[in-house]
């Protein structure tokens, strides 16, 4: 299975998706890094691995069709199976849902339909709620709206931190977003 993470921030969803690769426990391959900011740490972690990474700026394209058109066309020469969506923090466009419907995942740091949208944790700490946790769902026109695939839910304990919260939500996706990879189809020729 030949993977291209789409990631705007720190990557530790990201590396994490490399250490299951290098456990054994995901079959696949990270062939692509793909980035909005130059100065993400992610990037250099991408480097770090020789993943090849493609970094652009939104502004210098007129549209998101334009800049969505160049990198489907670097897909699809690398034979990109799947799109992971790890802290990318853009709306994907109809040129990439078309091309790979069903094809890209996002993690989401909630128990979506609750608290969609940025600062999920926030959010929830927000509403004193008592579990939230984490949702692997593929990527529709909406925000955090797609359909589910896997949830799992994390305690709040009254004095937790909202570090404290993090740390367990981090926990939780590093380990449920490689086991959801590794169990999507794949076609009989990138197997
Ligand atoms: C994660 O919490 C993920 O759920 C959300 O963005 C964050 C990315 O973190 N979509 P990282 O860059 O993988 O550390």
């Amino acid at each position: 299975m030949n993977l291209a993470v789409f990631a705007s921030g720190t990557g530790s969803n990201f590396d994490a998706i490399l250490q299951a690769i290098k456990e054994g426990t995901l079959d696949a391959n990270v062939s692509l890094l793909v980035c909005d900011k130059i100065e993400a740490p992610v990037v250099q972690k991408a480097q770090r691995h020789h993943i090849d990474t493609v970094v652009f700026n939104s502004k210098c394209y007129e549209s998101k069709a334009a800049y969505e058109e160049v990198l489907l066309k670097d897909l699809q020469s690398r034979g990109i199976d799947y799109i992971i969506l790890a802290g990318f923090m853009r709306l994907i466009g109809p040129t990439l849902l078309e091309a790979y419907e069903h094809r890209i995942l996002n993690i989401h740091p909630s128990l979506l339909p609750a608290f969609p949208g940025k600062d999920a944790i926030g959010q929830a700490l927000d509403k004193k709620v008592k579990v939230t946790g984490v949702t692997v769902h593929f990527v529709d026109n909406g925000m955090d709206t797609g359909p589910i695939i896997e949830q799992e839910a994390v305690r709040v304990e009254p004095d937790d931190t909202r570090e404290a919260v993090q740390k367990k939500i981090q926990a939780v996706e590093h380990k449920l977003y490689p086991r959801v990879i590794q169990s999507l189809p794949v076609k009989e020729e990138s197997q």
